[in-house]
């Protein structure tokens, strides 16, 4: 327990992401940056991403600099990456044994999510071709949510950033909410998005009133095959993240 509360204040960038104590007292493996060896395919990046997250504590920064160092190469992934003319997909990659989910998403030109929220979870997103737009909201208060219905008291966007290929943004519910966009008239995006722990539904919010409607998670393909109709991909509105 002793070195719980060492490991607790030495390392003030991990987040716990599970309850086991023995795996929380590990050492401090996969906290220094300096440490990391450059991940050379899509394959050696999923590996030592199962390893960093077999651990019960995890680096943000770490992570993020792990992912940030793949080169994307189209050849990797081009498997996964499937696009829908009506929105964009999300397409499974790897479940990393529980603790996560790493996924593809793909936007063709101009399409974009609707504001949410992340369920708790730790999101990363990396792009992995093409440029992604961020916009940062705050949650709604309380006030907002009771007085909506008057059309006043929208979402008001905190911030936008622009991330380019191979740069990778971070988000949880402490952040805020975002929404994600391909804003090109002309080139698809696609993403690359680790969720941990998994989610299966989050909150889509109204930007105009603030209401929010909890909304279930569906996969337009899981490990480069299309998930069939009437399971993962029903005719359920599915908004995802
Ligand atoms: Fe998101």
């Amino acid at each position: 327990m002793e070195v719980v509360n060492n490991y607790q204040s030495n390392c003030s960038k991990c987040i716990q992401i599970g309850k086991d104590t023995d795996k929380l007292a590990a050492d401090e493996k996969y906290c220094d940056v300096a440490s990391i060896r450059v991940p050379e395919t899509l394959t050696d990046l999923i590996s030592e991403l199962n390893k960093i997250f077999a651990l019960d504590r995890v680096n943000i920064e770490y992570v993020q600099t792990l992912m940030t160092m793949y080169k994307s190469n189209p050849k990797e992934w081009r498997k996964y990456a499937k696009f829908d003319q009506h929105r964009y997909t999300r397409n499974l990659v790897d479940e990393g044994n529980g603790k996560f989910n790493l996924m593809l998403l793909c936007w063709n030109e101009n399409q974009g999510s609707s504001i949410h929220s992340h369920a708790n979870s730790h999101c990363f997103l990396k792009v992995l071709e093409g440029s992604v737009k961020e916009e940062l909201y705050d949650w709604p208060t309380q006030h907002q949510d009771l007085t909506s219905d008057t059309g006043h008291h929208g979402l008001e966007c905190r911030k936008i950033s622009t991330f380019n290929t191979n740069e990778v943004a971070y988000i949880s519910d402490s952040i805020g909410l975002h929404r994600i966009e391909n804003p090109s008239h002309t080139e698809k995006a696609v993403t690359l998005h680790l969720y941990s722990p998994p989610f299966q539904e989050c909150y889509c919010f109204d930007k105009m009133t603030g209401h929010s409607t909890v909304s279930k998670m569906t996969f337009w393909s899981k490990f480069g095959k299309r998930t069939p109709f009437g399971s993962d991909c029903g005719s359920t509105v599915a908004e995802n993240n």
